[in-house]
């Protein structure tokens, strides 16, 4: 039996932030502290099989700059699942619950993907962003080639160019 938990980051445990923190780190090579610190202060959504936490992801408030607009977007971060327990829905029952959040609040989801994750989102109607992607820096805009073609998006109500620039805002770790 699995159970699927969505809460503010203020309304979980911390004995349950440690164990989708272990989950990550469990989930993937090259996690870092950025990272995990990159998916607190939102809404996380947890799939727990007894009292374990085998999946985990968040969505947290950023701005994307878009023709002039900062946009106020709700970020998919930190989506992971046990490595025995993938393609039984647990992913997308996640998606299913962070997607509503982000159609209820925010004028577009976006998220950057690793090729496992480019699966799931696709499958969902993510729409890869065709555009050059960017960052807003303290010293300005930087282009961040690497992400091109990595960034999904999942358009509510802004007007979007898909071959157009997009710009993260600055954080450290990995900005997108
Ligand atoms: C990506 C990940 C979260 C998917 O979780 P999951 O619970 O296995 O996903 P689901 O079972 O809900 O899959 C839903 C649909 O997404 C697609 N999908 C998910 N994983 C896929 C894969 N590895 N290859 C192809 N399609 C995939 C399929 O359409 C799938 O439906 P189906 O199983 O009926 O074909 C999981 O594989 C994972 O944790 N990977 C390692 C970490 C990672 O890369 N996270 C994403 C970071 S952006």
């Amino acid at each position: 039996m699995t159970k699927l938990q969505t809460a503010h980051t203020a309304d979980l445990e911390t004995a349950t932030l440690d164990a989708a923190r272990a989950l990550l780190y469990s989930v993937f090579d090259d996690f870092a502290e950025d990272d995990w610190e990159h998916a607190l202060g939102g809404i996380h959504a947890l799939v727990w099989e007894g009292d374990e936490v085998i999946a985990h992801a968040s969505v947290v408030q950023r701005r994307l700059l878009h023709c002039g607009h900062a946009l106020r977007t709700g970020y998919i971060e930190g989506v992971g699942v046990r490595a025995d327990r993938r393609r039984r829905g647990h992913g997308a029952a996640m998606m299913d619950a962070l997607e509503r959040v982000v159609r209820g609040a925010y004028d577009l989801g976006a998220l950057g993907a690793s090729e496992e994750g480019a699966a799931l989102y696709a499958a969902r109607g993510w729409t890869v962003w065709q555009g050059p992607t960017s960052t807003l820096t303290p010293t300005g805009v930087v282009r961040t080639t690497e992400d091109d073609g990595w960034v999904y998006v999942l358009p509510v109500s802004a007007d979007l160019d898909l071959h157009g620039e997009l710009t993260c805002d600055w954080r450290e770790g990995d900005v997108w």
